[in-house]
């Protein structure tokens, strides 16, 4: 059976850790396109060149992980080419046979606004920045907290496929959830529209 799961959010909200238990359960493969950002935003030089150019082991890179990937990573989003130059490789991978899910910013509304379930996952920035924060063990609260700000800013503002919920997405805010129970409501919902 042919399926595709989106899931968007802002930052730390939990969409990367809900796509890998959600992909899991159903034995389908997930892809990160987050990763594609960051890794066009760390390869410097002219970014349009990177994305169209973009190989599989730039995206094996050890850094593409820290803030600084992150930072650079949406400043390069902003850009139509760069968005343009990854559309094809996000759908091809969203029909694969079998089913799949993927997680990023514009999945339910620009990559596949027929996927079969659409999430958004959301949570105050205060958590997002705590969770991110000791993920990554780097910088002060503070100073996560506001680059979470303003990569948010710049997602939701940018004209190309600005962060929003897909008008027919269900939101899930995780703020209070516990990891265990943000997954089983997505499974719920998951549940709900694919009948598995
Ligand atoms: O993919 P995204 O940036 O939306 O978030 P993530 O990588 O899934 O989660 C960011 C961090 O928050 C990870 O360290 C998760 O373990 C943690 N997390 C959490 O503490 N509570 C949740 N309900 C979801 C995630
Ligand atoms: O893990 P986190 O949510 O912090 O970030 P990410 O999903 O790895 O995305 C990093 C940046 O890439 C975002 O802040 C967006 O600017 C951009 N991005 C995007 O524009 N569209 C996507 N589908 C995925 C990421």
């Amino acid at each position: 059976m042919q399926f595709t799961i989106a899931i968007d959010g802002p930052a730390a909200a939990g969409k990367g850790t809900i796509s890998r238990a959600v992909a899991q359960d159903l034995g389908v493969a997930h892809l990160d396109t987050g990763l594609l950002y960051r890794a066009v935003g760390m390869k410097g030089g002219d970014p349009v060149a990177a994305a169209r150019n973009l190989a599989p082991q730039d995206l094996e890179r050890e850094d593409l992980r820290g803030l600084q990937a992150a930072e650079a990573a949406s400043r390069v989003a902003v850009n139509p080419e760069v968005r343009a130059a990854l559309v094809e490789f996000q759908r091809d991978f969203a029909r694969r046979a079998g089913g799949a899910v993927l997680d990023g910013r514009d999945i339910g509304t620009v990559i596949c606004p027929k996927a079969e379930v659409k999430l958004f996952v959301t949570a105050s920035a205060e958590t997002r920045a705590m969770r991110r924060w000791k993920e990554t063990g780097e910088g002060s609260y503070d100073a996560v907290l506001e680059q979470v700000r303003i990569r948010d800013a710049r997602d939701m503002g940018r004209a190309d496929a600005p962060l929003r919920p897909a008008d027919d997405a269900v939101v899930l805010d995780t703020t209070e959830l516990s990891i265990e129970d943000a997954v089983a409501q997505a499974r719920a919902v998951i549940q709900a529209r694919l009948g598995r």
